[in-house]
């Protein structure tokens, strides 16, 4: 059970609502629009300041039950510090989730925010999408049963006045499709696998065709055909199929090559044969992570009519143990052609890779190729949460996503590769193993995707950072939706 967000972006008005948020700096100064609601209370805001506790630091609040003239019973002062023009985006989503929280703590049914900072249009939509991701529970199994009173309200009802209601609305368009594309990862990501096996997970790709992108999904009889014998080997063990789906988005010039995203979608990785201490392994129902964040890119690119075309494909399966399942020792030979001896089952998310890699270059030869995926936990030793591992053989696609993620705060790393790595993959009877020695294990995992790209422009991104992640203001969920807002900021930047 949980509560939904109904955000409406508003001029300032008559105030509709209850409860009025005020926004206040850390001089414990409002802006013209505040000022107008305060000053109506008669009440002294630096005499309340000094009663109270409350300076007006980011994310410390005040409510008072508003006397006299103001059309609301309550006014929550929500103190901003230094948030202003100069803040960068962060900054503004920061805010927006910070004070949703606080809402939903005051079990607020409805509030109007009065955002007179000043702040660029597309600031403010920030500030909206710290909301809408600030907002976001994954409680839907939750029925709480016995505790009726202590349900929140159903809905929160927020109005968004700003001084544009205009331009704000339109920066709202493009920041609102990415929070509804991060969301979608998260939802996938949270979601269990008995719920979400890969019949369902490429069902909610199919669902994208509602935002105007063409999808198409490949069954098993298909993959077999095409050779896949890397990506069919996963599978083998599970009683559920595997699929490949393949969303495009044509945003752009005719006959442009697409960029592309790949992504790794295994719906419960137990590990196989090579299965999984018991500790932890219920994680593993997010190592999917990769495909639903290119589920999630896909979709905002269509809700936001991104001017580029774009193809995601993502690699569905489930590593199960079970007496059709691939073994230790066993040779596959990929789509590549290039055979592969595995050594260890749990090396599964390359093998998914290898072979939507290699289709992807072939079937539409893009301009580039991001593959993403919760590859290795050696890159959790390395990075820990905060930053997710880069992997590339190309210098100008590592900057774009470098810098692409100082912006948005999902941040990568790039790691090293060279052929001092690379032949540690090297194999005694096929062509490489699925796995390396006791070191550099994101590494050797990055050099093993290598070979199945070509000399196609690629990225791999190691998602250290799917799942499992302190909270923060704009995500208090287990998933994190990582790597959305990512690329819709390099494709924003260079690719439109
Ligand atoms: N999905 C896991 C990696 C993982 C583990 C991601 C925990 C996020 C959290 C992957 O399939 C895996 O099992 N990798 C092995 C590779 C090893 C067998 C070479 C690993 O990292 O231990
Ligand atoms: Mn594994
Ligand atoms: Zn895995």
């Amino acid at each position: 059970m949980d509560q939904k967000l109904n955000l409406k972006i508003d001029g300032f008005s008559k105030l509709k609502t209850k409860r009025v948020c005020l926004l206040v700096g850390d001089k414990l100064s409002l802006s013209a629009e505040a000022s107008g609601i305060w000053d109506k209370t008669g009440l002294d805001l630096s005499a309340l300041s000094k009663a109270s506790t409350f300076e007006a630091k980011s994310a410390s609040f005040f409510n008072v039950f508003a006397p006299n003239g103001v059309d609301a019973d309550q006014i929550l002062l929500a103190g901003i510090g230094d948030l202003g023009a100069d803040s960068d985006a962060k900054d503004f989503a920061k805010a927006g989730g910070t004070i949703v929280n606080q809402l939903r703590a005051l079990k607020a049914s409805d509030a109007t925010i009065i955002f007179d900072v000043e702040a660029s249009a597309e600031q403010i939509a920030h500030f909206a999408a710290g909301l809408r991701l600030g907002h976001y529970r994954f409680d839907k199994y939750k029925t709480n049963p016995g505790k009726k009173d202590d349900l929140p309200p159903k809905e929160l009802k927020l109005t968004l006045a700003v001084a544009d209601k205009k331009a704000v609305t339109a920066a709202d368009k493009i920041q609102n499709a990415v929070s509804q594309g991060t969301i979608t990862a998260r939802n996938l990501v949270n979601e269990p696998a008995n719920v979400l096996g890969t019949v369902e997970f490429a069902q909610a790709a199919k669902d994208l065709e509602a935002d105007g992108l063409e999808v198409e999904v490949l069954d098993e009889k298909q993959m077999t055909k095409l050779g896949m014998g890397a990506l069919l080997a996963v599978g083998y063990g599970s009683r559920r199929p595997s699929h490949m789906a393949i969303m495009k988005w044509n945003g752009g010039k005719k006959g442009d090559a697409p960029i592309a995203f790949v992504g790794k979608g295994v719906v419960f990785d137990s590990g196989g044969l090579s299965i999984k201490p018991a500790g932890g392994m219920e994680d593993m129902k997010g190592d999917m992570g990769g495909a639903a964040a290119v589920t999630g890119i896909m979709k905002t690119l269509g809700m936001r009519k991104a001017k580029v075309n774009a193809v995601g494909v993502i690699g569905l399966v489930e590593n199960m143990a079970d007496g059709n399942a691939m073994r230790p020792s066993d040779i596959i030979t990929s789509m590549s052609g290039q055979t592969i001896e595995v050594l260890n089952t749990d090396a599964e998310g390359r093998l998914v890779l290898a072979d939507a890699l290699w289709y992807t270059k072939e079937t539409f030869k893009p301009k580039f190729m991001v593959n993403l995926a919760t590859l290795t936990g050696a890159n959790i030793v390395a990075l820990g949460d905060q930053h997710a591992g880069l992997f590339s053989n190309d210098d100008d696609l590592s900057k774009g996503l470098t810098d692409a993620g100082l912006k948005t705060g999902e941040r990568v790393w790039r790691m090293p590769m060279g052929p001092e790595y690379d032949k540690l993959i090297n194999s005694k009877f096929a062509d490489m193993k699925n796995i390396g020695g006791r070191w550099a294990g994101a590494i050797t995992a990055a050099q093993f995707l290598k070979r199945f790209v070509g000399d196609v422009p690629w990225a791999h991104i190691d998602l250290s950072t799917a799942m499992g992640v302190p909270a923060t203001p704009i995500c208090k969920s287990w998933s994190t939706g990582f790597g959305v807002a990512l690329l819709d900021q390099l494709v924003r930047d260079h690719h439109e």
